[in-house]
């Protein structure tokens, strides 16, 4: 089932969310919805407070060509992040058609329970570096927005919130 897409500003975005306790039916289906919900999009990843769920939950699928390799992280953790750093310009679907290059550690090892409730680890690189760190930061109620000045991000926000009046009254 697609979800609807919190749009920045909302409080559920700056909140910093829970940990998972138990992999459950609710949560498989969570994870399912929200892959859904990102392909739909579409998009490259997604976190559990942009659908309205403040749990520690994240799908990404970083495969722009070729066979999709969809994830979902439950509980994701950086165990280490690299001092080689990339850019990337970043977007994200709770801040529609907004993008701003990001610096982030170019690699990060993470640690996260997958839908069987297994520990798996991996390192990232490349886009799939920066994409795991930008739905992470989602968990702790963090938007790639937050990197910029704070100028920038005023006229971001403002942009998004005249967005959100117009879906309002459409
Ligand atoms: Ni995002």
């Amino acid at each position: 089932m697609i979800r609807p897409i919190l749009i920045h500003p909302d409080p559920r975005l700056k909140k910093v969310c829970d940990p998972v306790a138990e992999i459950t039916p609710e949560i498989r289906q969570l994870a399912a919805d929200m892959l859904e919900t990102m392909y739909d999009a579409p998009g490259i990843g997604l976190a559990a407070p942009q659908v309205g769920v403040t749990k520690r939950v994240i799908v990404m699928d970083c495969i722009k060509e070729g066979d999709p390799e969809p994830m979902a992280l439950v509980n994701p953790e950086i165990l280490w992040s690299s001092e080689d750093v990339s850019t990337y310009e970043e977007g994200c679907l709770s801040i529609p058609e907004q993008y701003a290059e990001v610096k982030r550690p170019a690699e990060v090892q993470v640690r996260w329970l997958d839908l069987e409730g297994q520990v798996q680890e991996r390192q990232f690189a490349g886009l799939w570096a920066t994409c795991v760190q930008h739905e992470i930061d989602h968990l702790d109620g963090k938007l790639f927005i937050d990197y910029l000045g704070p100028l920038k991000r005023q006229m971001i926000t403002r942009k998004m919130e005249k967005l959100k009046r117009e879906r309002a009254r459409a």
